[in-house]
């Protein structure tokens, strides 16, 4: 086992997420089973004494990898050191509160934080943003931390979308999570996102999602019908469906898709093809510079982070929808220029 813990840094320590997420990574689920973790849980005042109760869990557990756990207020505490930074706290959207607002609430929170990861974190952390809007407040953060540390090195999370869309073609298709690569989800977590399956395929890698589709269905009109009214509406829609059914926001699958995010960045995507995280724009598929922005992405570890998967085709309907979902990132990323946080 690796003497030195890696720091794992959860904000939203006392909610809901973070309670999911501490115990899976206290077992080794994220880093693996060799690598012991120091948490830290950041919250607020009013989220201190959950966050305290969860640790007093995560002690009772007694877990092999787990060092130690701190429960802090203070940012330059909770990110005094940290490797691994995983933004979960944010402000929800209340009822009467504009679009605009709820940037600004956010702009509060992840402006700060962004200082305080550029002050104090491992020079070589990660981070990944799951606080909705969570595009954007990647682009505040990252906005924030720099030059200390670069901006590619904040990402927000898609794969919560990505997982999504597999589990609908397993349901589709009847086939397991193990036998579909290739999906990818193009720009915003939000119902404008294009969840694609125009280069996803089935089993061994020969056999195209879409011809599968078109065989069950009576033909590639009908699967092209099925993804366009179906599909894409129901994963880019899936979030609000689980509030109206659970009555809450998705918790243990967020939770999870964290993990996966974390895993695959750290120790590299196990898979022939790719995953999807939103990452900085290098103006990849023309979406422009500096946008955080979901992609097919590949990683070979921690050193390099996600890569964006260039070269693929996109016909003219793809590139219609992501450039809609481009338009809303850049409209949010004007809001918050227009408050001046950028
Ligand atoms: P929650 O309300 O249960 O927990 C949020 C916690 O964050 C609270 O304990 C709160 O006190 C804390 N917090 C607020 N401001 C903070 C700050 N400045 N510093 C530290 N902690 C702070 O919410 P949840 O269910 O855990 O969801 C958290 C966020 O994740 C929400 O924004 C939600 O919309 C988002 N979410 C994102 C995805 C995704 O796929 N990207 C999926 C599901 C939920
Ligand atoms: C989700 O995709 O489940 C969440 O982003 C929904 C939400 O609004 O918290």
């Amino acid at each position: 086992m690796a003497t030195e813990p890696t720091t794992v840094t959860i904000t939203g320590g006392g909610g809901q997420i973070g309670y999911a997420l501490m115990f899976r990574i206290a077992a080794g689920d994220m880093l693996g089973p060799d690598r012991p973790v120091r948490l830290r849980l950041l919250e607020i005042p009013q989220g201190m004494r959950a966050a305290e109760g969860a640790a007093l869990e995560l002690q009772d557990c007694a877990f092999p990898l787990l060092t130690d756990v701190d429960v802090t207020d203070d940012p330059l505490t909770a990110f005094n050191g940290t490797r691994i930074a995983m933004l979960v706290g944010a402000r929800p959207r209340t009822a009467g509160m504009e679009r605009g607002d709820l940037l600004a609430a956010n702009a509060g929170i992840f402006g700060p934080q962004g200082d305080a990861i550029g002050a104090v974190a491992d020079d070589g952390v990660r981070v990944v943003v799951v606080g909705n809007p969570a595009n954007t407040n990647a682009l505040i953060a990252a906005a924030s931390a720099s030059p200390d540390i670069p901006a590619e090195r904040f990402t927000a999370l898609t794969r919560l979308d990505h997982n999504r869309a597999v589990g609908q073609l397993t349901e589709k298709l009847g086939v397991g999570a193990d036998q579909i690569e290739g999906v990818a989800i193009w720009g915003n977590h939000s119902a404008s996102q294009f969840p694609d399956v125009t280069h996803a395929v089935v089993g061994s890698g020969d056999t195209m999602v879409i011809d599968v589709l078109a065989e069950r269905l009576g033909g590639h009109e009908a699967a092209t019908a099925w993804l366009d009214d179906v599909f894409i509406p129901r994963v880019a829609k899936r979030g609000a469906e689980i509030i109206d059914v659970r009555g809450s926001s998705s918790v243990a699958s967020a939770a999870n898709a964290a993990i996966d995010h974390v895993r695959d960045e750290q120790l590299g995507t196990p898979r022939r093809t790719w995953t999807s995280a939103a990452v900085v724009s290098r103006g990849e598929y023309g979406v422009p510079e500096g946008l955080v922005c979901s992609f097919p992405v590949r990683s070979r570890g921690h050193e390099h982070g996600y890569e964006v998967v260039e070269g693929l085709d996109l016909d003219d309907r793809s590139r219609a929808r992501i450039a809609a979902s481009v338009d809303e990132l850049v409209g949010e990323r004007d809001a918050v220029r227009a408050l001046g946080v950028l």
